[in-house]
């Protein structure tokens, strides 16, 4: 089911506006989370609309810092106190990292699906052993693993483990936060079949069995991303975007491996060198080890970085600067002093 993204779409009334207008669209599917500060302007979308509030699958996520079994609870009666809905549909984990501890945090989870204040429990940016861990403390698989995913990030070994444990996967970023739309193979498609390049990549992510959930703030966008429902890529076009993932190398897509930095991060690497101040803190730093471990496992020849939790700020950097490299040079004053910062830390 086609879902509305709506990180970044903070400014509320837009966010509202954003929302209302695509349930009158057709979408049925809303994703949010604590951490985007927008819950509220969310759920007024919702409200506003003409739709019945059951008829939306409404998602949202439990931020890092909130998972300890007191702070999920408390956490998640807030969400629904701004989200004006007595449940949601699916309450996600965030990351597993800051205070995830799946033996105590899941458990939380299952006691607010008991308690009919979130229906299904989701997780995301999970790797296969997070889920196995997720699985045994839960004792059933989570009901869906939202993860980055779009024709330059393929996830095929998260695709499998979750067709073969049914688990519905999300795809996050499903434009690849827009670098996807100028993909020569990506556009060559999108001419042949006279579409936008959007509605091919999720036309694919589809076709993979995916459920994506693309920002959009306009109607043009919106309308845009829900036609991709009417488009049906032939066999050809499929191999042809399958094989962008894999003859690629994250550097050369300019996309960094498996992580878009969150809200905080982002804007306080940007905020932080735009004022020439040296990066100092992460409000996420504790993400650090799974995305270390992600990087390192997906892409091996990529250069190791020093993960101590002194310099986690490290594997944001780089996985900034990796994003930012070939697709924005209008960003390469945040590159530099990220590359530098990454100098200093890593190791063989
Ligand atoms: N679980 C997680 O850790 C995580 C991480 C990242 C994202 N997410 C979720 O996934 C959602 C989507 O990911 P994302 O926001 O990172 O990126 P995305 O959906 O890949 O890309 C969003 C960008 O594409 C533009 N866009 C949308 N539709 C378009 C169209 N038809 N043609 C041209 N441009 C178009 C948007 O512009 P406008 O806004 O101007 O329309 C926006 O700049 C988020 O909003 C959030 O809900 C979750």
């Amino acid at each position: 089911m086609l879902g509305l993204g709506t990180w970044e779409n903070d400014d509320p009334a837009q966010c509202t506006e954003s929302v209302r207008n695509a349930l009158n669209a057709g979408y049925r599917h809303v994703d949010t989370a604590q951490i985007y500060g927008n819950e509220a302007a969310v759920g007024d979308g919702i409200a506003a609309a003409d739709v019945d509030r059951d008829d939306v699958f409404l998602a949202s996520k439990v931020w890092i810092d909130q998972l300890a079994p007191e702070d999920v609870i408390e956490s998640t009666r807030e969400s629904l106190d701004k989200l004006g809905t007595e449940s949601v549909d699916l309450m996600y984990v965030h990351w597993p990292a800051g205070a995830y501890d799946p033996a105590e945090t899941l458990p939380a989870f299952a006691e607010l699906r008991d308690e009919g204040l979130i229906d299904r429990i989701g997780v995301s940016n999970f790797e296969p052993e997070h889920l196995d861990a997720a699985t045994d403390a839960l004792g059933e698989t989570p009901f869906a693993n939202q993860v980055e995913m779009h024709p330059l990030l393929q996830q095929e070994e998260l695709r499998e483990y979750a067709a073969n444990n049914g688990i519905e996967l999300v795809a996050y970023s499903p434009l690849a936060r827009s670098h996807v739309l100028d993909d020569p193979v990506v556009t060559d498609i999108a001419e042949k079949h006279a579409v936008s390049a959007a509605q091919v990549s999720l036309a694919w992510l589809r076709e993979k069995g995916v459920t994506a959930i693309p920002k959009a703030t306009g109607e043009d966008h919106i309308r845009d991303n829900l036609a991709s429902l009417a488009l049906d890529l032939d066999d050809e076009d499929v191999a042809a975007i399958d094989s962008l993932g894999r003859d690629r190398s994250p550097a050369e897509s300019g996309l960094r491996p498996g992580l878009v930095a969150e809200p905080s991060t982002t804007r306080e690497f940007r905020t932080g060198f735009a004022a020439g101040a040296p990066y100092q803190s992460s409000p996420i730093s504790r993400c650090c080890s799974p995305v270390h471990s992600s990087i390192s496992k997906r892409y091996p020849r990529t250069p190791r970085i020093g993960c101590a939790a002194e310099n986690t700020f490290g594997c944001h950097a780089f996985s900034i600067a990796l994003r930012s490299s070939s697709h924005s040079p209008s960003s390469t004053a945040v590159i530099r002093p990220a590359t530098e910062t990454l100098s200093q830390s890593y190791t063989d």
